[in-house]
């Protein structure tokens, strides 16, 4: 860009220097005075061996924050940068440029904020729009490889990558039969690459934020989906991210991708799960905190996207919070069933190869026929509100599932041609199978009937009356069941720790005092033995159905 064109030409040909600034060789210099002898006498003083020019002005679109990019030649090196405007008027925050490679300085400093405001005044520096987020603004849809008139600045590197990973490969039609039609059979796998498409309309059913998630066993192929998802938008692997990162990066990438779906791999992944409570709040209630932008105004985020995140557990495992069920669609016990061994392998290569591409068309198409689609979502969201029973959950659900059904719909009109279909009583009937599992909204309940369902099964292992060879998963004693936590441990994984921590705020399981802590254990002794065993409430044990006396 512009690189080549200025690379033969004299600065000083293309902008006007102001007085008293000269540039000569690539060297900036200042013309100065100075008293000798009585005379007064003109002397050039060497301000910079770097003669910066300031090439384009960029002002946001949604704030008034202003940008420049600057340009300058360094031993034959060319540099630009782009810097808010604040910067150039400040001493302290040029030096910072000495970093990337300006010869700016603590004596030089002053004589730059001088001449950058000189030479702003007094060159006609071309404008133009930026943003530092896509997807809808101000009334606009930004898709980085379709605007023009935008240039879209990312505020980081994370960004920045993200931003790369908006790219093409392949063809629409390659992406319909090789990749869609593999999966095309698979409800559970069609529902969510649909949620990435209906993420970029949210806005015009007015519906907040919610969460996909997609959970099962593992090597089900859940990490494949997850770059189906994203390959409606760009190259796979670098558009899908991980839940190894933090609250504020996680609100950073929602208010960067703004209406594209967030698509998260793997919540087994996350460093620490607690954060993943108040990230699902945070996502699903648009809250991003309010922060200080660089020029010191402060703005509060927004997004309307949806989030589509894999796992072996349910997110909701992690999310006890009230209503966050509520605003998580769960596909739960995902797997692949009935395909050839080499299911896997073709679904990774194919998305390899094409991506992108229908993402494009699929707003094109959507801006030039929208009118005509909408007023059919309100058919589906009757029909869902319908088949929610009395669910409260599915209830609250049922408008989103509703829009992504309906999304289905615009896509099978929208590329009638390109033979996309979208089965729409799969997704129906997928729904139904939700409602009947009813106990969605309670993790820490299913873990816990789970767990007592194994050792049910295993009563071997169960010490009673006679101590078991191997391993001991739990306890009989003096008409109490506990848990042995070393069962525990193994039982509920990455997830031990939180699930007892619910448990035993739910009173699932026996509260103790040790030394003023309070803890889910106490010591059992066994036949001469001490154990620390995990007390269950009789109640839930009675209520739940299990009988271990
Ligand atoms: N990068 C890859 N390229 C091709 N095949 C892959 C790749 N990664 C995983 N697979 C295939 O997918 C299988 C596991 O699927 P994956 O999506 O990782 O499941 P999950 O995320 O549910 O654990 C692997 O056994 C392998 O056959
Ligand atoms: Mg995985």
């Amino acid at each position: 860009m512009g690189r080549l064109l200025m690379d033969k030409i004299p600065l000083q040909e293309n902008w006007k220097i102001p007085y008293p600034f000269s540039i000569v060789e690539n060297e900036l210099y200042r013309l100065e005075y100075k008293s000798l002898n009585g005379r007064i006498e003109e002397s050039l003083k060497k301000i910079s061996r770097n003669a910066p020019v300031v090439t384009k002005m960029y002002k946001h679109t949604e704030r008034n924050d202003v940008f420049y990019e600057i340009f300058w030649e360094n031993k034959g090196d060319l540099y630009y940068e782009t810097i808010s405007a604040g910067v150039l008027a400040s001493k302290k925050e040029l030096l910072k440029l000495a970093d990337k490679g300006l010869s700016c300085n603590d004596t030089n400093a002053k004589y730059f904020v001088e001449y950058f405001d000189l030479f702003i005044g007094q060159n006609d520096i071309p404008k133009i729009e930026m943003t530092d987020r896509i997807g809808l603004i101000k009334g606009r849809f930004v898709h980085p490889l379709v605007e023009k008139n935008l240039k879209v600045l990312p505020n980081d590197i994370g960004e920045e990558q993200l931003l790369d990973s908006f790219q093409t490969k392949g063809t629409l039609e390659g992406w319909i039969h090789n990749v869609f039609n593999l999966v095309k059979n698979h409800p559970k796998a069609v529902l969510p690459v649909l949620a990435s498409f209906a993420s970029v309309i949210l806005h015009e059913a007015d519906l907040k934020p919610i969460v996909v998630d997609v959970s099962g066993t593992s090597s089900t192929g859940k990490s494949g989906l997850m770059r189906m998802c994203a390959s409606v938008w760009g190259e796979p692997e670098k558009y899908v991210g991980t839940f190894n990162t933090t609250l504020v990066a996680i609100e950073r990438r929602s208010t960067f991708l703004n209406s594209f779906p967030h698509i998260l791999d793997d919540s087994n992944g996350a460093n620490d799960s607690r954060f993943i409570q108040p990230m699902i709040y945070q996502y699903v209630n648009n809250t991003g905190k309010q922060r200080g932008s660089i020029n010191g105004s402060q703005r509060t985020d927004s997004w309307s996207s949806l989030m589509i995140t894999s796992g072996e557990n349910e997110i909701v495992t992690y999310a006890n919070a009230q209503g966050v069920p509520a605003r998580v669609i769960l596909i739960t016990q995902f797997a692949f069933e009935n395909v050839e061994a080499d299911f896997l392998n073709k679904l990774y290569k194919s998305v390899k190869n094409n991506y992108g591409i229908i993402g494009i068309e699929f707003l094109k198409r959507w801006k030039s026929s929208r009118e005509r689609y909408l007023n059919k979502f309100l058919e589906y969201e009757k029909e869902y509100l319908e088949v929610s029973n009395d669910n409260a959950v599915l209830k609250r659900l049922s408008r989103h599932y509703a829009f992504i059904v309906f999304t289905g719909h615009v896509l099978n009109e929208l590329f009638r041609q390109e033979g996309f279909q979208v089965d729409l009583k799969a997704l129906q009937q997928l729904y139904i199978e939700m409602n009947k599992l009813n106990n969605s909204a309670d993790m820490p309940l299913l873990e816990l009937q789970n767990a007592l369902e194994e050792i049910d099964a295993n009563r071997n292992k169960l010490y009673s009356d006679f101590e078991p060879h191997g391993s001991i998963n739990a306890f009989y004693h003096n008409g109490e069941f506990y848990f042995a936590p070393a069962y525990l441990k193994e039982r509920l994984g990455a997830n031990e720790k939180q699930i007892r921590y619910l448990w035993m705020k739910r009173g699932f399981i026996m509260k103790f005092s040790n030394r003023g802590n309070d803890v889910d254990y106490k010591v059992i002794k066994k036949n001469k033995r001490s154990f620390r065993a995990v007390q269950v409430n009789k109640d839930i044990i009675s209520k739940l159905g299990f009988d271990f006396s």
